[in-house]
């Protein structure tokens, strides 16, 4: 049995925006990211399966239980946001005693579950500090903690990293992976970061829209992207049209450079620049500009204007639009 389904769950505003007829299993122990840019109905997902909003249609069952009649506090889930988590006037044990004390956990069990928490989260010694007086990444681990002493079924982390700069961000994912595989917590994570996706989650679900357009393992979502749309959305991708009807989609590392011509596609060198430990190479062609990595030596052969020969390695057909 999964452990959490969604089935043809609706939520529509007032306005017809929203999420039409999503179809989802997460299984136990998974981690699946809701990936997509922004307005596509991420948030609404989430905050339809904590209880935060009401279904329009549809059904959203844990351990084969519907969940959709009780109020969010009575779901076996919890919900981390990307700001504003904490009690601001509550000092970091308040904050996390708050929802033990809730579920009436008596005090020497309450106190001993949150010592372990703070260690789980490398949080240890913060106890008395208040919200204000700690950074973004440590109010987040806060957060997270809090969300787990509750020990939910699933876990919901909508944008929790995203207020975080780009190193912290990546430690933070690192911890939330070790933590979520070593407790073998079940995680919806929303993100619109797709980097941020491939590198933390089993499975990807794609949306576009209020839809979901694939899902499939980063893997699976990188390499056999299903339409146009999760192609161009997910890692670079060179487009050329090859007729009225038809685009050929192929990754800049799936394409090969030679000097001279003869190849699947002929050229001539646009701009070739250096990227720190790749360079990059852009390509003058009649099916339009196409972007490669090429080595060092290449880049010290070839200059602007020379001709070049393409050939693609792995490569997709789409229909044009
Ligand atoms: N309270 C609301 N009332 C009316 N429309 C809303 C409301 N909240 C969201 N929407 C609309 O529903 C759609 C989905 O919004 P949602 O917040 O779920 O997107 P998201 O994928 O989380 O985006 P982001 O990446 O910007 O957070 C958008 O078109 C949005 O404008
Ligand atoms: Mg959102």
């Amino acid at each position: 049995m999964s452990k959490l389904e969604l089935i043809n769950m609706t939520k529509l505003y007032k306005t017809g925006d929203g999420v039409r007829d999503i179809n989802l299993s997460i299984e136990e122990g998974e981690l699946v990211t809701l990936l997509g840019p922004s307005g596509c109905g991420k948030t609404t997902i989430l905050r339809t399966i904590g209880g935060f909003l009401d279904c329009d249609g549809g059904d959203i069952r844990i351990n084969g239980q519907s969940i959709i009649h009780l109020p969010p506090e009575k779901r076996p889930t919890a919900m981390v946001f990307q700001s504003y988590n904490l009690w601001p006037h509550m000092r970091v044990y308040d904050n996390l005693a708050f929802g033990l004390k809730l579920r009436k956990v008596p005090r020497p069990e309450r106190e001993r579950r949150i010592r372990q928490m703070l260690e789980l989260v490398k949080m240890t010694g913060m106890e008395s500090k208040y919200p204000g007086q700690m950074s973004g990444g440590q109010q987040q681990r806060i957060a997270i903690a809090r969300a787990l002493l509750l020990e939910p079924e699933v876990l919901l982390l909508d944008e929790p990293f995203s207020a975080l700069d780009a190193k912290i961000r990546q430690q933070m994912r690192e911890e939330l992976r070790k933590t979520q595989t070593d407790l073998n917590i079940t995680v919806a994570f929303v993100t619109h970061d797709q980097e941020e996706a491939m590198a933390l989650s089993d499975r990807v679900i794609v949306m576009n829209k209020g839809s979901i357009e694939q899902v499939g393992s980063p893997q699976e979502i990188y390499h056999r992207p299903r339409s146009r749309y999760v192609a161009d959305f997910i890692g670079e991708m060179n487009f050329l049209k090859i007729s009225d009807a038809q685009v050929l989609a192929v990754r800049p590392e799936h394409v090969q450079v030679a000097a001279g011509t003869g190849g699947e596609l002929d050229g001539y060198v646009r701009t070739i620049m250096m990227l720190g430990h790749y360079i990059e190479m852009t390509v003058d062609t009649d099916h339009g500009i196409v972007k490669a990595f090429i080595t060092d030596e290449q880049a010290q052969r070839l200059g602007r204007g020379d001709p070049v020969a393409l050939t693609f390695g792995r490569k997709q057909e789409y229909a044009a639009g």
